[in-house]
């Protein structure tokens, strides 16, 4: 019998803010013999997530936090190189949530079949979370409609530039919220939207006023503290606001204070509905569909924030917290 082994990250510690090398070590261990059902996957690479820092608190959470000494929870694709499944045979691709490793593991209940692609990562960074997390925000959750105005934060983002380009495609004036003068360019520049904002240079309140004259209709939040706040000043009447995130409080221990604005929910008569994109999974073949069609009509697409190599995994993750990325964070193994 052969002995297979991975390399993977393991829940050490629980961090107080940004995650470290304490929080997580990376080592060798053995991997079982498959059982009935199960196959080997070789990851080629694996998706990081805001959320990841969430999984690692003591918080009460949308779904079982990692433990202290299990591996690192991550959503992966790979080839899978030995099967006891014939839906995953040799040589096919597979995604699914498993954890930070070289090696993993999968079932039909974690899985699915992936298609093989020319452009492996760009097929699953928009597939795997940060398309149906923005098609189903902003659609079902937010019920977009055609021409509204809509403030997305976290817009240079994975989930943030999706939902930009979606609601582009549905005719409305689209305002993004970012973190550098380079972010708002491109976001203007490159992805067409009407206007950005630099939340560190700029008066975020005083610039969704400008940007925004007769209010907004939809606000899709990734942020939250004082940026939702500000969009909270300048909802319309029976506007919605999407709580998609709140990636501003992930880090921190001490209790957020509630928005200031909060009062604006009765003034304005607003709706505010927070989602987990996990409960959608009924939506995922039209929302697959979907996003296959509009990347192939050229109306979506998705930079890439590619960090090479597993040992890297703990360094790429904090671009997401400290705003260092551009696009989808992904890890791409050796
Ligand atoms: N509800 C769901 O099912 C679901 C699923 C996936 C993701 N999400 C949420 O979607 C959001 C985006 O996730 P993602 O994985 O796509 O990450 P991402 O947007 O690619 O990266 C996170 C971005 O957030 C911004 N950011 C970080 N800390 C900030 C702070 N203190 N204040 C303002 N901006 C800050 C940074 O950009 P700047 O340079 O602009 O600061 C950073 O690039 C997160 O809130 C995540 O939790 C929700």
């Amino acid at each position: 019998m052969t002995e297979h082994t991975a390399t993977s990250w393991f829940f050490n510690e629980r961090p107080k803010d940004l995650i470290s090398e304490t929080t997580l070590t990376l080592r060798e261990h053995t991997l079982p013999d498959l059982l009935e059902g199960e196959f080997r996957v070789k990851t080629h690479y694996l998706s990081l997530d805001a959320t990841n820092r969430v999984w690692l608190s003591d918080w009460d959470i949308y779904m079982d936090p990692v433990r202290l000494g299990d591996p690192m929870r991550g959503f992966v694709v790979g080839e899978v190189t030995e099967s006891r499944n014939a839906d995953f045979p040799v040589g096919s691709f597979a995604s699914g949530m498993a954890s930070w490793a070289d090696y993993v593991i999968g079932d039909a209940e974690r899985f699915t079949p992936f298609p093989i692609d020319k452009d492996l990562g760009h097929a699953f960074a928009v597939m795997s979370i940060a398309g149906p997390t923005a098609h189903v925000g902003l659609h079902h959750v937010g019920e977009l409609q055609d021409n509204e105005t809509v403030v997305v934060s976290g817009a240079a983002g994975a989930v943030g530039l999706m939902v930009c380009q979606m609601a582009k495609r549905r005719g409305c004036r689209v305002v993004g919220i970012a973190g550098s003068a380079e972010k708002c360019q491109m976001l203007t520049e490159e992805f067409g939207i009407d206007a950005a904002i630099n939340y560190k240079t700029e008066d975020v309140r005083d610039a969704l006023g400008s940007a925004c004259p007769d209010g907004i209709d939809l606000c899709f939040e990734n942020v939250g503290g004082d940026i939702l706040d500000a969009s909270l000043v300048h909802m319309r009447d029976y506007g919605r606001v999407v709580i998609c995130g709140l990636i501003s409080t992930y880090n921190t221990k001490s209790p957020t204070p509630g928005p200031y604005m909060f009062r604006n929910i009765i003034m304005r008569r607003l709706t505010m509905r927070g989602f987990v994109i996990l409960d959608y999974m009924d939506l995922m073949p039209q929302v697959v569909a979907d996003l296959g069609a509009w990347m192939q009509a050229g109306e979506l697409r998705l930079p890439l924030h590619v960090v090479d190599g597993l040992e890297n995994a703990v360094d790429a993750v904090n671009l997401l917290y400290t705003g260092g990325n551009t696009g989808k964070v992904l890890v791409r193994m050796h």
